[in-house]
């Protein structure tokens, strides 16, 4: 296969894969490197375009990513996103100052010089989103200002005053800039200002299928595993069950799809996750192992103890049947997402250790889809011919219930008040047609016990959370607002329960909540 026409060089934002994610669908490839690396292949190869990244440090802090050597002198044309900007303003003779009021997060209004070639077909303002502490307030010479911000939508106190310049541009030294993030969906027109880039300025040409995926992650695999034996961490998910279809064919009797009951599944779930196994036409083993979990969590309270107590037997666990099924490796359904967020990636800043991510083998893992993103994964099992229950199905985090019970132990007993909630909820909003509207629904209980009256005396019990939220990549997602009729039903059913006295419903966006509670 021919190289990428594009180099992404990480400077550790939270959102690099999504730039490789937003040119895939455009229909290009690309490679991300951190910037040592990138230095290394720029050595033998000759991209068309470069991409530096945004990333959490300011050009100011000592360690801060530097622009690796060759980015100028190999004749690509370069865009530089958020610290990427910063970084050139700074190298080149600009200057970057801290932001005046505070970090800027969120929308914002930008106007933008239209008839720059990044920006055509663009309307004169449009909102974008915008993730930084430092601002470039004086371009290097020779650059000019091609877009400044046009007013705050999202935090009315802040329009007007100075956010710093919000892209600039030295075309004859082939150099494009912005403050904002082109490739994360709340900028409304960034897909449009990628292609202009793409296609416009470098000429790159179209050499990304969908398709492409499934072959690329096959011969990977196959490469890496040969004729020796495989186990997949299958949790009947639309991530396992659609990269155990793609495997299946390639590795036939050396695979076989291991499924954990953690004791903290949903009502019904070892019977979807038999489903799933029969769509992906793989053998699959059924591990019972709720005991062993419990007391591996324990009395933890805290969210990361109890995912990194609870992804410690994950581990030992795929390690025994690896052994027993005589496999060299483990291989994982885990997501860009995923490794994001546990800063598994690159230099991105840790959120939380998703169990899959941070899980530690003797064996060796491999994660075929590391790169790609939820609906992404969704495409490829629709063309794979997965049923839509598969396709459509909603993410649960692999620590399952243990993270719905908030701030306190995870015992059974608390789990199973949730498992009958979520049930619940979900019953109800099916019955709504509300389910299909939802991203991910989420059914918690939080570990705060309040005052009630129940059968006429007084209850010192718990309170159930409810929230949905829409989302194509678990970036970020919006809130749900469930219709008040049907919340008024939910919280009549849900209080029926003698440990729950009140529902309530959670509809914050992510930023700033993120979609579970732990
Ligand atoms: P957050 O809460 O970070 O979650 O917005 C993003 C998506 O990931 C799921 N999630 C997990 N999935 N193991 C998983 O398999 C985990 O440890 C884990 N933690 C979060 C979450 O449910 C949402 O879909």
């Amino acid at each position: 296969m021919e190289q990428p026409q594009i180099l992404i060089v990480d400077f550790g934002s939270q959102y690099t894969l999504l730039i490789g994610r937003s040119l895939r669908e455009l229909g290009y490839r690309s490679i991300i490197l951190d910037p040592k690396k990138a230095e290394k292949w720029l050595i033998n190869n000759k991209p068309k375009a470069i991409i530096l990244s945004g990333g959490s440090a300011s050009v100011y802090d000592s360690g801060s990513p530097r622009m690796p050597k060759g980015v100028f002198e190999s004749g690509a044309y370069v865009l530089a996103i958020c610290y990427g900007m910063q970084l050139i303003a700074h190298e080149l003779g600009g200057s970057v100052e801290p932001h005046r009021a505070r970090k800027e997060y969120g929308k914002s209004m930008t106007a933008f010089v239209t008839q720059n070639a990044l920006f055509k077909e663009l309307q004169n303002e449009s909102v974008v989103w915008a993730s930084h502490g430092d601002s470039v307030t004086r371009v290097p010479d020779g650059f000019e200002i091609i877009a400044v911000p046009g007013g705050d939508i999202s935090t009315p106190a802040l329009a007007g005053m100075n956010l710093g310049i919000s892209a600039m541009s030295n075309a004859r030294k082939k150099i494009y800039c912005l403050q904002f993030h082109p490739e994360v969906t709340h900028t409304k027109e960034g897909k449009i200002i990628l292609r202009n880039f793409i296609e416009g300025i470098c000429g790159c040409e179209r050499d990304w299928w969908p398709k492409d995926l499934i072959h690329e992650i096959q011969s990977k695999v196959k490469l890496a595993v040969g004729n020796r034996r495989a186990i997949i961490g299958f949790s009947g998910g639309v991530d396992s069950t659609t990269l155990t279809t793609m495997l299946e064919p390639i590795l036939g009797k050396n695979l076989l799809a291991v499924a954990i009951d953690t004791g903290a599944l949903r009502e019904g779930e070892l019977d979807e996750i038999r489903f799933a196994a029969k769509a992906a036409g793989v053998r699959l083993k059924i591990v019972r192992a709720a005991r062993r979990f419990r007391k591996a969590i324990g009395n933890a309270t805290d969210a990361e103890i109890k995912r990194k107590r609870f992804s410690r037997l994950y581990g030992i666990i795929l390690d025994e049947e690896a052994k027993k099924f005589g496999a060299d490796f483990i291989i994982q359904g885990t997501l860009a997402t995923d490794l994001i967020e546990s800063s598994k990636s690159g230099e991105a800043a840790h959120i939380k250790s998703h169990h899959n991510a941070i899980a530690k083998f003797k064996s060796q893992q491999i994660h075929p889809s590391r790169e790609l993103f939820k609906y992404e994964i969704r495409d490829l099992a629709k063309i794979l011919g997965l049923p839509d229950q598969i396709v459509n199905r909603q993410p649960f985090p692999g620590p399952g219930l243990n993270l719905r019970v908030v701030g306190i132990p995870s015992t059974r007993e608390k789990m199973a008040v949730v498992r009958w909630a979520d049930a619940k909820v979900t019953s109800i909003l099916k019955k709504h047609k509300l389910m299909g509207k939802i991203s991910q629904l989420v059914v918690a209980l939080l570990g705060v016990p309040v005052v009630g009256i129940k059968g006429d005396g007084r209850t010192y019990k718990y309170i159930i959370a409810v929230r949905g939220v829409v989302s194509n990549d678990f970036m970020t997602c919006e809130g749900f607002q469930i219709p008040k009729k049907v919340r008024a039903e939910i919280t009549s059913e849900i209080t029926k329960h003698p440990e729950v006295v009140h529902v309530g419903f959670f509809e914050t966006n992510k930023p700033p909540a993120t979609t579970e509670f732990e």
